[in-house]
């Protein structure tokens, strides 16, 4: 298939999904506009399309660097559907390869580990921190070991996907063509120039599986029209007349808000970034770098929330918290750090039972994606809007 009927082909696929109206919802004004039909909260068909599509072909969050601080350390991640694994060479750097044996295919790695070398479960072939095949015993007769100094080659060695690091976060792209990471971040890097970045310290990680498509966490994390009804002590915190519906700036959407006082777990103790200006020492930011990279911003904090489609209705969610300052993650601030741990926890888990919510909802036939408040959901309206326009983009 040539690239045009290919590009045809996908816009078809959409289409075939979506149906013609759904589509065209996505690209009307807000004013009249609803959010994404139902299919695309429940078909696997259009989960595939959004692995192969979106998430093979962005930049994805795969991991903080602190998960594997030492050489040897490594962890089995899933990304697009795809299994990897994020190791720690030998010279400390971080790579990415598919978790998988260039021999039968065996998945090598289930749990995270330090190691010196990765050995298949099944027939043992080695490979080498960087990847690289070193021995195959048994392979060519009893008692016989083919040993590679220099690799196996394209065929034999284990696939390598394309991984950068940003600030003690790790990130992947599939395809290896998405733009420049830098070129990526930028957009938010732009609304961030007053925080140094430079100096977040990865303190630990909360998981939730989420019983809902991956799309509802983030059409739930853009609009705080929600907040009143859902969050009482964030609503204390930044009460409804500080908010606003925030915008998207390319593939980035950024919000945030001036709150009138710190509050434990929002930045009431622990440190803050070195030079801060007093306009940002009252702002709470949140932003998304599509499709799944989402920060949350306190004087204290950096805050990682990231999900992962497991299936149409459920998604792997994962808060990556970064705090302020090498002391910010030792014993003296243990207590503030695990008040900032439960403030999220209680959070999101006040978010989970209405994503549930959500999801059921979607399969009734009487709903048709909805009416959208032209104050608050314009940003989620145009998230949908982004993620067509990605699936169909060449
Ligand atoms: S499948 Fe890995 S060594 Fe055979
Ligand atoms: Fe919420």
């Amino acid at each position: 298939m040539d690239a045009r009927s290919e590009d045809l082909h996908v816009v078809n696929r959409v289409k075939a999904l979506l149906g013609e109206e759904g589509y065209a919802q996505a690209f009307a004004p807000i004013e009249e506009a609803s959010g994404l039909p139902n299919a695309a909260y429940w078909s696997p068909e259009w989960l595939a399309l959004e692995r192969e599509r979106v998430f093979q072909r962005s930049w994805v969050f795969a991991g903080a660097e602190a998960e594997i601080p030492e050489p040897g350390d490594m962890k089995p991640v899933e990304i697009a559907g795809a299994p990897l694994i994020i190791i720690r060479d030998q010279e400390g750097a971080v790579r990415c390869v598919h978790n998988v044996c260039r021999h039968r295919g065996a998945r090598l790695l289930r749990e995270p580990c330090n190691r010196s070398s990765i050995t298949c479960p099944y027939h043992a072939w080695n490979y080498g921190l960087d990847g690289r095949l070193r021995a195959r015993p048994h392979f060519s007769g009893p008692d016989k070991i083919d040993r590679f100094e220099n690799g196996g080659g394209e065929k034999l060695d284990l696939v390598a996907a394309r991984a950068e690091t940003w600030n003690g976060c790790i990130f992947v792209n599939l395809s290896g063509d998405a733009e420049a990471l830098e070129d990526w971040l930028a957009p938010l890097l732009r609304r961030t120039k007053g925080y140094d970045l430079s100096s977040i310290r990865w303190a630990g990680k909360l998981d939730f599986e989420v019983r809902a498509n991956w799309k509802l966490v983030y059409e739930n994390y853009m609009e705080g029209y929600h907040v009143f009804a859902l969050h009482p002590k964030l609503l204390k915190f930044a009460p409804m007349n500080v908010r606003w519906s925030g915008e998207w700036d390319a593939h980035v959407f950024y919000n945030d808000y001036v709150f009138p006082e710190l509050q434990e777990g929002r930045g009431d103790s622990l440190p803050h970034y070195p030079g801060l200006s007093e306009d940002d020492a009252r702002r709470g930011l949140w932003s998304l770098c599509f499709p799944h990279f989402a920060v949350e911003v306190f004087p204290d904090q950096f805050t990682v929330l990231v999900s992962y489609p497991v299936a149409p209705d459920l998604t792997r969610e994962e808060l990556h918290i970064f705090l302020i300052g090498e002391a910010a993650i030792c014993d003296e601030h243990r207590n503030a750090r695990e008040a900032v741990f439960s403030m999220w926890d209680d959070l999101n888990r006040e978010d989970l039972g209405v994503l549930e919510l959500l999801q059921q909802g979607r399969l009734s036939p009487a709903y048709d994606g909805g009416r959208l408040s032209p104050h608050w959901e314009g940003p989620t309206h145009q998230f949908g809007r982004l993620l067509i326009e990605k699936i169909i983009s060449t």
